[in-house]
């Protein structure tokens, strides 16, 4: 054959493939999600999630080093509220004293320059288990948004660098920036949970913090994974009230919402790489049906590759491991 054109060339060999690479992670991709419990000396495996851990806040701060060391610039906290702290107005999400507040000044106390997030949403502590407060069966919005306001600001008191909410709630981004600007916290980020669906594959994760629905589901707040164009609106409307990073959650099923929301903002975009899709890894590894190592990279060069600037993983130690 006469070609004129041989694309097998650039696929050669290590080297060519690697000059030609389109898409290369790096340990400043990542985001690691932390789950953090009360006590000390604690460290208990989420059992949906091997390999995985809830722990007290010593060993966290322990983590953390180990994270940073790695070259990891950031964390996600997620604390698991007490029982008896959880009601319904979800207030323990503001108390000065409470686990995250706690967490996060011990973490910046330890390592300065991490960069902090932290999960604002009610569900780990409401009693209802929703990222609201319920009135008369329903997840209502703007007293629920009144409560992230302050959840928002006692989290930047506390030193976080960025505040996350999760929750899906209207308007809650320009609220939350606009509390923020009141009380002073003009250097504070808002990294909007932007288009997050309502999914299946968060299971694993309110395992891990005992935050499952008590009712119904979350289908009035969070999206329907049949719909496209309605997350390019959430992520344009919380750019302009103010948020610094918008996410896509979940990040696999969702890779044609990650490339079209990358290509209508212009701020950075982040993916959640989640709960569901770090178990279904896990196990098909541990049945030896697949390679774990070749997975955990492949998944999370795709999800770079479609448009994903930062990537909150459960594997991004095994990632900055595989990859160095
Ligand atoms: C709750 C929240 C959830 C996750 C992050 N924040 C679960 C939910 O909405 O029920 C899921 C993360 C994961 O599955 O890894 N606001």
């Amino acid at each position: 054959m006469i070609l004129q054109r041989r694309n097998r060339i650039l696929r050669a060999t290590p080297a060519i493939r690697s000059l030609v690479a389109e898409t290369i992670l790096t340990p400043s991709d990542f985001i690691a999600p932390l789950f953090i419990d009360e006590g000390e000396n604690v460290q208990t495996e989420i059992a949906s999630m091997p390999n995985y851990y809830r722990r007290s806040l010593d060993g966290t701060v322990k983590e953390v080093k180990e994270l940073w060391s790695m070259g990891i610039k950031s964390v996600l906290l997620f604390i698991k509220c007490k029982d008896e702290l959880k009601d319904n107005t979800g207030k323990e999400a503001w108390n000065k004293d409470g686990l995250m507040q706690r967490s996060i000044r011990a973490i910046k106390e330890a390592v300065p320059e991490i960069y902090v997030m932290t999960d604002v949403a009610l569900d780990p502590y409401s009693s209802y288990g929703h990222d609201g407060i319920v009135e008369n069966g329903e997840i209502v919005n703007d007293p629920t948004v009144e409560a992230l306001v302050k959840m928002s600001i006692s989290h930047a008191k506390a030193g976080a660098d960025m505040v996350a909410p999760s929750d899906m709630m209207d308007g809650r981004i320009g609220a939350i920036r606009e509390g923020l600007e009141h009380a002073g916290f003009t250097k504070t980020g808002i990294m909007a949970y932007s288009a997050k669906y309502a999914s299946c594959f968060y299971g694993p994760f309110r395992d891990a913090l005992d935050s499952a629905p008590g009712f119904g589901d979350k289908k009035t707040y969070q999206m329907d994974f049949a719909n496209r164009t309605e997350a390019i609106k959430e992520a344009l409307m919380d750019v302009e009230e103010g948020a610094d990073i918008v996410m896509v959650k979940p990040g696999l099923p969702y890779l044609d919402i990650v490339r079209e929301v990358k290509n209508a903002v212009d701020v950075p975009v982040s993916v959640y790489n989640i709960s569901g899709e770090y178990a279904m890894i896990k196990a098909a590894a541990k049945m030896g049906w697949i390679n774990e190592d070749k997975a955990i990279i492949e998944t999370l060069t795709s999800i770079k590759r479609a448009g994903g600037d930062l990537i909150a993983t459960y594997f991004a130690k095994d990632a900055v491991k595989l990859i160095s």
